[in-house]
């Protein structure tokens, strides 16, 4: 990753903050953009002059677009884009507002069209590489999340089909999608976290850095042949059933019969 031009978008808080850490530990250049001024210079305070900020609001088309071209202005090329901003949103459908609707939408899942269509000249150029933050929410659905169910599923198909519209020209493009990660998006009461993290497996919520390992990876030249791949990373939540744990359920923990 020496010297290479990173864009990470939301790399404010959480996913996107150690995506940046890990970026900049490997000798890359960042360009960190977020809506969210302060946390961008807590970022650049932490990591110095190997991340370059840049607030924008990945609703809006046209600051999306300025993103990706001040990006190549200010440092001269794009190597990898992460598509990484994202919000949740609990609602079921009647009762969502169609405003929520679009604007979740927008940021989730428009905002990666829009910034994947000014990008791919430059990855192009440079035989880069895409790799978008989706959710298991986007594999399955979940009770009341609704716009954000759809928004991931489409990042994951988006994905899919930029892969194979650029992968003859030397771009490839992932998705990575997390399960339930200690970030400020996944702040709860703790009764309910108790009862999320009895449906993992492992029975802990992932790391931030859990995540940014495998964007880092997918990005890397360790990833060379993988492209239009959604790598799930929750600790074993999506290769459940849902049905119970039968032995757990019995005193001997043997099968019943
Ligand atoms: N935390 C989880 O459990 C989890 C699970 C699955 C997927 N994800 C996905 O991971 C990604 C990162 O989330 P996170 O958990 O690090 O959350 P986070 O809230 O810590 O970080 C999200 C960042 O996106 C920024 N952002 C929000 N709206 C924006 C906008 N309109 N324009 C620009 N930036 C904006 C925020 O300011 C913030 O810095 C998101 O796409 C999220 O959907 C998170």
């Amino acid at each position: 990753m020496k010297n290479k031009i990173v864009l990470i978008t939301g790399a404010a808080s959480g996913i996107g903050a150690a995506t940046a850490r890990n970026f900049v530990a490997a000798g890359a250049k960042v360009f960190a953009s977020d809506v969210n001024k302060s946390g961008l210079q807590v970022l650049i305070d932490e990591l110095g002059e190997a991340v370059t900020g840049h607030q924008a609001d990945m609703s809006d088309r046209a600051q999306v677009e300025t993103m990706v071209a001040s990006c190549v202005e200010r440092l001269g090329a794009l190597d990898v884009l992460v598509n990484n901003a994202g919000v949740g949103s609990l609602a079921r459908a009647v009762d969502l507002d169609p405003d929520e609707w679009r604007r979740v939408m927008a940021i989730d899942l428009d905002s990666i069209f829009w910034a994947a269509r000014v990008a791919m000249p430059h990855l192009i150029a440079s035989r880069g590489c895409m790799v978008n933050t989706a959710s298991i929410s986007g594999i399955a659905a979940d009770y009341g999340f609704t716009v954000y169910n759809t928004a991931k599923a489409g990042v994951i198909n988006l994905t899919r089909a930029l892969a194979l519209d650029y992968a003859s020209q030397g771009v490839r493009v992932n998705a990575v999608s997390p399960g339930l990660i200690e970030t400020p998006l996944s702040v709860m009461r703790p009764a309910l976290a108790e009862e999320w993290e009895s449906r993992i497996p492992m029975r802990r919520k992932g790391k931030a850095e859990e995540i940014a390992a495998v964007i880092a990876f997918l990005a890397s030249e360790a990833a060379s042949y993988i492209t239009g791949q959604n790598i799930v990373v929750d600790g074993g939540i999506t290769a459940h059933t849902g049905q119970p744990d039968v032995p757990g359920f019995t005193s001997t923990g043997s099968m019943p019969r």
